[in-house]
């Protein structure tokens, strides 16, 4: 069976010191045996991936950055680049964070930028979409997601496909302790697999990673991750906490 990804998204949290006695404690609850069944990420902020790279080198824990630039360099004040992000040692980044869609206004055409720029660059894009509450209650989500997955990977090779990883993130689950049904996060995955299906034009859905992210702890993650079409799980709050994210990461390696 597939490898499961579990990837904790630390948000605009922890200075340079905490973020590397963090990335030392995970290292310290992370078994090797888990690592060795399920592929484990750590996307700290951009200040903190050289210190939290020099922590995990060797154990196998990878390393991501939350977000990146579309242009490759030059007077583009406060941005960072693929490039800079790759150099540091990252092999992922996530792209279109809902936080990002909401206080930075990112949409659809700057996320299908930002993803063919890092694809570029052999970075691997976790594009995160989701509906927001209201989206929901007007039953108008399916829509949505399904513009942000087309819009979001338009004019991508078949090829670069293979990198992409999509996060299945509904709005209203994330940092609210609210959490998608197994029924929902299925239907929406396979919504998900359906739509990609369409852009590549063949039955790539099958090789495609879906993560689910919104709230998932250690209660819960047992139930989301054998959920079916679950490929792992993006999490925020309890990727904070060393040993509940261990915790988590064993659950995948036994699923
Ligand atoms: P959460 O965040 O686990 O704190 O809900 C998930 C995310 O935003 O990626």
């Amino acid at each position: 069976m597939r490898k499961k990804l579990i990837a904790g998204n630390w948000k605009m949290n922890l200075t340079s010191s905490e973020s590397e006695q963090l990335a030392k404690d995970i290292v310290s609850n992370l078994d090797k045996k888990v690592i060795a069944k399920t592929d484990v990420l750590i996307c700290p902020t951009y200040i903190s991936l050289e210190v939290v790279g020099r922590i995990i080198s060797g154990t196998g824990i990878k390393l991501g950055a939350q977000n990146l630039f579309f242009e490759n360099d030059g007077a583009f004040t406060g941005e960072i680049s693929a490039r800079m992000i790759k150099e540091i040692g990252c092999e992922y980044v996530i792209v279109g964070h809902s936080e990002r869609r909401k206080h930075l206004h990112e949409t659809n055409k700057i996320i299908n930028k930002k993803i063919k720029k890092a694809l570029e660059f052999g970075l691997k894009p976790i594009l995160c979409v989701g509906e927001t509450f209201e989206e929901r209650e007007d039953e108008i989500y399916e829509g949505i997601v399904e513009e942000q997955v087309i819009d979001s990977l338009a004019d991508i090779t078949k090829a670069e496909m293979n990198n992409i990883i999509i996060a299945y993130e509904p709005v209203w689950a994330i940092g609210t302790g609210l959490n998608a049904t197994s029924k929902q996060i299925s239907d929406m995955h396979l919504l998900i697999g359906r739509a990609f299906n369409k852009l590549v034009n063949e039955n790539a859905a099958n090789e495609l990673l879906v993560l689910y992210g919104g709230s998932v702890n250690d209660k819960n993650s047992k139930e989301i991750l054998s959920a079916s079409g679950v490929d792992g799980a993006l999490i925020g709050g309890a990727s904070l906490k060393a040993e509940e994210f261990a915790k988590i990461a064993k659950t995948a390696a036994q699923i």
